[in-house]
């Protein structure tokens, strides 16, 4: 899931129990009643949702199931590419569907036996602390709708595209799934806001937009590049720096276009100790120290 509460669409609870689904004039899907009937009807399931029962069953049209079929081609022939090995071969053992959209459940059916991960719905945004706080007890939030068919390598919120074939294959990694559960064990230490916001700010630059060198190529990791046809083509030729939590935590960063400055580790292993031990150890003091 993204992190800001602008980049998704607001969600209304109406009084008659109802949901609606607040699309800008810009969205794809704006001038669709049935897509947007389709999206109130997804929304409305995460909010009625209470954890630890089954996630309710999200219906999809036969033009979504192929917009997920075509995105999820392309996209894994961009992995062998662009990926870390890690990435690949966490995809290879979870083994989404690449025929249809996957139910929330099935995915989470798929994940829970390698590293103990299982979905959560969300309507939209989730606020900081209880995103990253569940992470520590091994639950991720995502959003269950796709993308409008007509734009299928495209979509201005993240959807379930980035939620599953970004974050699901990676969270199948259980190296991987290690540092989500420990941003969430930091985001359940900290108490300030500033201090949750540098530990997001840290999970931004790294499992959502992060990138490392392998065997001399500089490959990606991070969610959000691995579920863009367009951003996994372009992330070798972005500003490229050193990891450094200080300067990730000090660096802004403008959700509605390619991220134009990331952070590079020289390895998984040099990934968990910089940023897995700064989220296992981190308190407001040491926070504090970095937000020079
Ligand atoms: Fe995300």
């Amino acid at each position: 899931m993204f992190e800001e509460a602008q980049y998704f669409a607001p969600v209304a609870a109406n009084e008659d129990g109802s949901v609606t689904v607040q699309l800008a004039a810009n969205h794809p899907g704006f001038a669709d009643p049935i897509y947007r009937a389709r999206r109130n009807a997804i929304a409305a399931l995460a909010v009625g949702h209470t954890r630890g029962d089954p996630i309710p069953h999200a219906e999809y049209t036969d033009e979504e199931h192929e917009v997920w079929a075509l995105v999820t081609r392309e996209l894994a022939a961009k992995h062998h590419k662009y990926a870390v090995t890690e990435f690949v071969n966490a995809a290879e053992e979870l083994g989404l569907p690449t025929d249809h959209i996957p139910q929330l459940e099935e995915v989470s059916d798929l994940l829970t036996p390698l590293t103990g991960f299982r979905y959560l719905p969300a309507a939209g945004l989730v606020p900081l602390r209880e995103f990253y706080g569940v992470l520590a007890d091994g639950y991720f939030h995502s959003t269950q709708y796709i993308r409008h068919h007509s734009v299928p390598f495209y979509t201005p919120e993240p959807d379930i595209i980035h939620e599953v074939i970004g974050h699901g294959n990676t969270l199948a990694s259980r190296r991987f799934a290690d540092l989500y559960r420990l941003a969430g064990r930091a985001a359940q230490h900290v108490e300030t806001e500033e201090a949750l916001e540098f530990v997001s700010k840290i999970f931004w630059f790294t499992l959502e937009f992060g990138v490392m060198n392998e065997n001399n190529e500089l490959k990606a990791y991070g969610a959000g590049i691995l579920s863009s046809y367009g951003e996994i083509e372009e992330f070798r030729g972005m500003d490229i720096r050193p990891l450094d939590l200080a300067a990730m935590g000090a660096t802004e960063y403008d959700i509605t276009k390619y991220q134009d400055v990331l952070f590079a580790a020289a390895s998984l292993s040099h990934l968990e100790d910089v940023v897995g031990s700064f989220w296992a150890t981190c308190d407001d003091d040491t926070i504090d120290k970095l937000r020079v």
